[in-house]
């Protein structure tokens, strides 16, 4: 079939946001037709598809079943960790389903309770979360990194009393105990009066767990006895889940996602961006706990009726750097997507491609990269590796899906240039704006922004206090969402994704706060200040390196002894995906007279860029003997 024009449904995306998109929406199964498109009466929470009753659960499984389709592949799993290869269809995950909503109802949980899902990459997560979203309960899936406190936290925010788990999860070399993180997270909580009424931990073989205390129960006891149940029709507005994040302080945000808008946008999303239809094999090598996980292991995929592909794993050393292609021939997988940091750590190990060569890889229509920016040199080998479409595509937990792409299922003229990010994505109208508000001309670096009203799926609000979505993303650009990244859009329209205006670092295609490393750094005793920035790294992005000042506390622990005590107290505390790489002792941090810690210029430093010295700094030696350890140690990249 012919494909559309780019530039003429972009277009008709902003002139006639309504007919498109209750267009796609018709596509989709409604209890009750909306009465509007898009309600902009508290903009920027706006409400898509106000009115309408839905259910994404319905869409996403029982949908495909009642069209005839139960007997594809739904979900295919593969675990690099275990060995264990599965695969269920459509028929079978609607029933699985259904019963572990029953399983959840028998708990008390409705319409409206949260449920914090903390399990790693088996396919029961995905049954947990579209339980969940059938009867119209609100799932958080929380990061199998994460450790006790910050799994305590999001309980805690999310107001949470059931907890899905598993008895462990697997990194290369280690079990991790998920059940040791749970009892400790519940037992934090009850120290600050909160209350978990049931953890339901999945057993894994092998692994199995002794459940101790009336809060626990399997998984599997409790699912054989529970009733199948429907799916309950909710608001479009409703939320279909909370994702937290990290944000430019050191509390995580909870960024809520309501379902109508969510799911058009997600089925479009698969069409037109990622060029599938039902049936078509999709990979997206990514985590649950992560908005990709979210989006384009669940949700998208089985949206469109795709089989999606459920890898436990890594790109590399489970057990080499051909793991990612052995699964793509063997699944026979069409369209794929991870970070670039995963094919950097591939490149590492097989610069040129001899484990690559063993497989064919002839289903592969092409290879989508996103969490981070995919610099020219990775993109280029990757294209030659594989030898089809390479894609940065460019967006956010807070969109849900992609903000710049571009297109397998649309056509256009022009060229995608490689360093961008793409062009921008229906219903997304970006501008570049300086300190103004002022639109900057092509090719000059600004604040990456979006112009109000935001499209479908983007994010309605946060969780538990509706002012701080204004308060983050609209102050600094009245009628404008402020991204948090800065970029530039070429004479063709492409958008470049340069850097992060605040504190978001990405190691690893992770996001992470340096001012919550900041917090764990300081509740460190004898530590009294710290700056922690981002240091360029060729394979993960970026890693955090800490500055830190001590207090009196601890007088007699030596500098060395200090540094790996508080790097394995931030792993302790912070979990190991935060992978502090580096901690320097030193007299005083560089300040302005203000007393604002000159982290940007910090960062530059470590990163072997020119930096001019604050004409309003308070001491410039603090700078001189950074500058001179900086060196003595070879940092600088
Ligand atoms: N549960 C517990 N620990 C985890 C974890 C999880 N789900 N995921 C990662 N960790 C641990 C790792 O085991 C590692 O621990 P270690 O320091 O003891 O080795 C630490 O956190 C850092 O992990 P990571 O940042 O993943 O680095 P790595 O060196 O283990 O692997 C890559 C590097 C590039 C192979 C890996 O980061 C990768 O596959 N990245 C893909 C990125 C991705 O999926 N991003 C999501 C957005 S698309
Ligand atoms: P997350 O919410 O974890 O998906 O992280 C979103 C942030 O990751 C963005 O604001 C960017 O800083 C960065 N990011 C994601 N995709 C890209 C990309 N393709 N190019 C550049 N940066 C990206």
């Amino acid at each position: 079939m012919a494909r559309k024009s780019y530039e003429e449904v972009y277009a008709s995306s902003l002139s006639d946001r309504e007919r498109f998109w209750s267009r796609e929406a018709g596509n989709l199964c409604w209890d009750r037709t909306w009465d509007r498109v898009i309600d902009e009466r508290e903009s920027p929470h706006n409400m898509w598809f106000e009115g309408g009753m839905c259910n994404v659960c319905e869409n996403a499984v029982d949908r495909h079943v009642e069209a005839g389709r139960g007997g594809e592949t739904a979900i295919i799993y593969d675990s690099a960790m275990t060995g264990e290869k599965t695969r269920m269809s459509y028929e079978v995950l609607r029933r699985k389903v259904a019963k572990t909503a029953g399983m959840l109802r028998s708990m008390g949980v409705e319409k409206g309770d949260r449920v914090v899902i903390y399990m790693p990459m088996i396919v029961h997560t995905i049954i947990g979360m579209l339980a969940c979203a059938r009867i119209g309960a609100v799932h958080s899936v929380v990061f199998g990194g994460f450790v006790a406190k910050e799994l305590a936290s999001r309980i805690e925010d999310s107001g949470a009393k059931v907890v899905l788990t598993a008895s462990c999860g697997f990194e290369p070399g280690r079990v991790i105990d998920y059940m040791e993180i749970v009892r400790d997270s519940v037992s934090l909580l009850e120290g600050r009066g909160g209350f978990v009424s049931h953890v339901v931990v999945f057993q894994r073989e092998g692994y199995e767990v002794s459940l101790e205390g009336d809060a626990y129960k399997d998984w599997d006891e409790f699912y054989e006895v529970a009733e199948e149940v429907g799916c309950v029709p909710v608001e479009a507005s409703h939320p279909l889940y909370i994702l937290y994040t990290s944000g430019s302080t050191g509390l995580p945000k909870g960024i809520e996602r309501a379902s109508g808008g969510h799911m058009v946008a997600l089925l479009w999303s698969m069409r037109y961006i990622y060029g599938c239809e039902a049936g078509d094999v999709f990979w997206a090598a990514s985590d649950f706990g992560w908005i990709v996980g979210h989006s384009y292991i669940v949700y998208g995929p089985l949206l469109a009726g795709c089989t999606t592909v459920v890898y436990e794993g890594k790109p590399v050393r489970t057990p080499d750097a051909g793991s990612f292609f052995r699964v793509i021939e063997e699944y026979g997988v069409q369209v794929m997507f991870t970070a670039p940091t995963a094919y950097r750590a591939i490149r590492r190990e097989d610069p040129d491609g001899k484990l690559k060569s063993l497989y064919d890889l002839g289903t592969l229509r092409a290879q989508f990269f996103a969490g981070e920016r995919c610099d020219v040199g990775t993109l280029l080998w990757i294209r030659e590796q594989l030898g089809v479409p390479v894609i940065d595509h460019w967006w956010q937990t807070e969109t849900g899906w992609a903000i710049t792409s571009d297109f397998l299922g649309l056509s256009t003229e022009r060229e995608v240039k490689e360093g961008s990010a793409g062009l921008p994505v229906p219903g997304y109208e970006i501008m570049i704006l300086d300190e103004a508000s002022e639109e900057v001309p092509n090719g000059e670096l600004g604040d990456v922004c979006i112009k109000l009203p935001l499209p479908p799926s983007f994010m309605t609000g946060l969780w538990g206090s509706r002012d701080r979505f204004e308060e983050v993303y609209m102050r600094s650009h009245p009628g404008f969402y402020t991204t948090g990244d800065a970029g530039y859009k070429d004479e063709d329209g492409c958008i470049f994704i340069m850097a992060r205006t605040d504190d978001v670092i990405n190691v690893a295609g992770h996001r992470l706060s340096t001012s919550a490393i900041e917090e764990s750094l300081i509740s460190y005793p004898s530590i009294v200040e710290a700056a922690a920035v981002g240091m360029n790294d060729e394979l993960k992005g970026q890693i955090p390196v800490a500055f830190v000042v001590r207090g009196k506390e601890g007088a007699g622990v030596d500098d060395e002894s200090l540094v790996r005590d508080v790097i394995k107290y931030i792993r302790e505390e912070m979990g190991a995906v935060t992978a502090l790489h580096k901690v320097m002792v030193v007299g005083q941090l560089p300040k302005t007279r203000s007393g604002k810690i000159l982290r940007g210029t910090l960062q530059k430093m470590l990163n072997g860029e020119s930096y001019t010295i604050s004409p309003t700094i308070e001491d410039e030696r603090a700078i001189e003997m950074i500058a001179a350890m900086i060196d003595s140690e070879g940092l600088s990249s």
